[in-house]
């Protein structure tokens, strides 16, 4: 019997996918389609994928040209199957002419004509909802997110704008154009990206919503747990979207991270430290140095460690200590904080004048999982065991500056219109929002 092989994502299967299958079965006698999984393609940048992975295989196996399905789940796995499935011929469309060549050692390799005029991505194109992003403060992080957001498909940006008008003219993208008000932004897009200094959050925000605008807004959102329980109680209310921009919370390698953790890897979760630190001096801190935009440690920081905190342990704690250095402008250039829960406790450590290993332990009753600095850009932890032979190390791709990750999931809860982000939940972001108004109003707080 001639086996025969061929692999793909089949999303939206089209005319050109069945044409394909058809002509790989004629080149044999049974045909393997290797489907690739969601998470094989997230890590390969194949963000915008609508169909899931067994509705792509149930849509693979209703063509009736394919004997048997398996997943594609990493790179070398083709050579792997072959010898496994020992098969004879390995068939691709031929926009991949040359590409896999390198498997002509294990067996014969055919390149079949592609159908023109039809591909997936172009189906998405057609079918696509376009969300009309507008961009509010045009510094450093936004400049990431204009760039990123080339790689989600359904957003387009639409509008800047800046208190400083040069800054967003600089940073406008083809096709885009700079808002003359951020009230006059609101009123052209679908949804805004709130990359302002800290305390104009609250009001922008507020308004975006009030005005039928969903909210993508940077971490901190809000620096009290009133503001961040009215924004989504508003949101809720008129049906709009809104998400906090904290990268870490919608990072693929930190979520498996959680869903592992979450299955029982390492039994129960009783300890949990987390730190980061930036030392890069006056000149270059000043923003989060300054007492008068809200800067500091806790406030510029302090979403990030408390991310897998409340992910893991929840939010409902019993009590915070934190414990803090100030420099001569009041700023707390040092932070340490120590999470008590019922059955557990986390630490976390922030330095914007101190310098500390920024790495996260989770330790559990089995097991522990060491993720190294920095952590918040997740590419490789391991989950660890008294019996080293147990020991794991889990590798990702991390796609700097990964804001593309958060984008995407804001816009994929727009288009599906679902409200809140199970990623990062709003009593997640309502609880952080509760940490920095303890530390405003100094409650179990000592200075050091
Ligand atoms: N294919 C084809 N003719 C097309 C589109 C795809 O023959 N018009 C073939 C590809 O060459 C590949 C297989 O179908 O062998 C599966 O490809 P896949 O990547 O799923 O399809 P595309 O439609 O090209 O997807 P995308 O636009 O997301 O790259």
């Amino acid at each position: 019997m001639k086996k025969v092989i061929t692999y793909g994502t089949y999303d939206l299967l089209h005319e050109g996918h069945v044409n394909l299958l058809r002509r790989a079965k004629e080149l044999g006698d049974y045909l393997i389609v290797g489907v690739t999984n969601d998470s094989f393609d997230r890590d390969r940048g194949k963000l915008n994928v609508r169909n899931n992975v067994l509705e792509r295989v149930e849509a693979v196996k209703a063509t009736g040209f394919v004997d048997q399905v398996i997943i594609e789940d990493y790179v070398g796995q083709k050579i792997d199957d072959i010898l496994k499935y020992d098969v004879d011929v390995f068939a691709i469309g031929s926009d991949w002419e040359g590409k896999f060549d390198y498997l002509k050692e294990f067996c014969d390799v055919v390149y079949l004509p592609r159908t023109e005029g039809v591909s997936s991505t172009m189906l998405r194109a057609e079918s696509e909802t376009i969300v009309r992003l507008g961009i509010v403060g045009c510094g450093r992080i936004a400049r990431r997110l204009v760039a990123e957001s080339q790689k989600v498909d359904a957003v387009r940006i639409e509008a800047l704008y800046d208190t400083a008008a040069e800054a967003a003219a600089e940073l406008c993208p083809e096709g885009a154009r700079v808002a003359s008000s951020f009230e006059e932004l609101v009123e052209s897009v679908d949804a805004v990206y709130i990359a302002t200094p800290h305390l104009m959050h609250y009001t922008q925000a507020k308004y975006a919503l009030e005005h039928g605008c969903h909210v993508l807004c940077e971490t901190p959102m809000v620096l009290s747990e009133a503001h961040a329980k009215e924004l989504f109680a508003l949101a809720e209310e008129r049906g709009l979207v809104l998400v906090e921009a904290n990268k870490t919370a919608y990072c693929p390698a930190f979520n498996h991270l959680i869903t592992l953790i979450k299955s029982g890897l390492i039994g129960d979760v009783v300890g949990i430290d987390a730190s980061e630190s930036k030392l890069w001096g006056r000149d270059k801190l000043r923003r989060e140095l300054d007492p008068k935009q809200a800067g500091g440690s806790i406030y510029e920081m302090g979403s990030y460690p408390l991310l897998p905190i409340v992910r893991l342990l929840g939010t409902e704690y019993e009590n915070i200590n934190l414990y803090s250095r100030l420099n001569d402008d009041g700023v707390d250039v040092y932070t340490r904080g120590i999470v008590r829960y019922k059955s557990a406790v986390a630490s976390f450590q922030l330095g914007l004048g101190v310098k500390t290993e920024g790495n996260l332990v989770i330790s559990g009753t089995k097991g522990y999982a060491y993720v190294p600095s920095p952590w918040w850009k997740t590419d490789y932890f391991e989950l660890r065991y008294e019996d080293q032979n147990e020991n794991k190390k889990y590798f990702y791709k991390w796609d700097e500056p990964g804001l593309r990750y958060e984008l995407q999931e804001f816009v994929a809860c727009i288009i599906n219109h679902r409200l809140t982000s199970a990623r990062l939940r709003p009593q997640e972001s309502i609880a952080m929002a509760r940490v920095m108004q303890q530390f405003t109003d100094r409650i179990n707080f000592f200075e050091l």
